[in-house]
């Protein structure tokens, strides 16, 4: 089975791909499925924006499309950035400048825990929609640290660890991650939508 990727985020797809494919699921991109869709995040809920941007994909394509809406939650920050986590600090941010303002943020502030949350919705064509969310709990470093993964990476510390998500290799941080969490639990709810096609 072939699914779309709502996203334009190449490292996503890398994830998606390494965990879906031992279920025997392919995971392309837009343009690879031949659309390039633009959706406006106006949900409060990663469940709400992750359902946006599945539906739009998937009727912009024809093909079931899978979308992930995820984000950090940090509790001394009542829950920012949240589902804003793209967009924190607005457009000229890049993913440094936005970790780094969180740091900024942060200065002064406990608890330093937080989580990340990964919503993801698949959307078929005939309507059905299958939905799955992970969290994974951590805290923020002082200080980034880790050169791998993406966005604020270099700032999650997963305490038993005591490394950041940005010192894992890809396997390590997939097997503990809110996007492997709720692949995972995506999975089983694929494997009993497709025994009932
Ligand atoms: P989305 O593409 O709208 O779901 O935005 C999610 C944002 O949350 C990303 O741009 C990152 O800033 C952040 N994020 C989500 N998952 C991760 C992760 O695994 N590591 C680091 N940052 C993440």
């Amino acid at each position: 089975m072939k699914l779309v990727l709502a996203s334009k985020n190449g490292k996503k797809l890398k994830e998606m791909n390494e965990i879906l494919s031992q279920l025997g699921i392919e995971v392309c991109s837009e343009a690879e499925a031949g659309v390039d869709v633009e959706v406006e995040e106006t949900g409060t809920t990663f469940e709400e924006n992750s359902l946006l941007k599945a539906k739009a994909v998937m009727e912009a394509s024809g093909m079931p499309a899978i979308a992930d809406d995820s984000g950090l939650c940090v509790d001394a920050l009542n829950g920012a950035p949240g589902v804003y986590s793209a967009r924190y600090g607005g457009p000229e941010l890049d993913d440094n400048g936005r970790y780094r303002l969180l740091l900024e943020n942060m200065r002064g502030q406990t608890p330093r825990t937080a989580k990340f949350v990964s919503v993801i919705t698949c959307c078929f064509p005939n309507g059905d929609v299958l939905t799955a969310r992970g969290e994974c709990p951590g805290t923020i470093a002082f200080a980034p640290m880790g050169e791998g993964g993406f966005g604020y990476d270099p700032v999650f510390v997963i305490p038993t660890l005591k490394k950041t998500f940005a010192q894992l290799t890809a396997e390590e941080k997939n097997a503990i991650s809110h996007r492997g969490k709720a692949l995972e639990a995506f999975q089983e709810k694929l494997k009993e939508y497709l025994k009932t096609m």
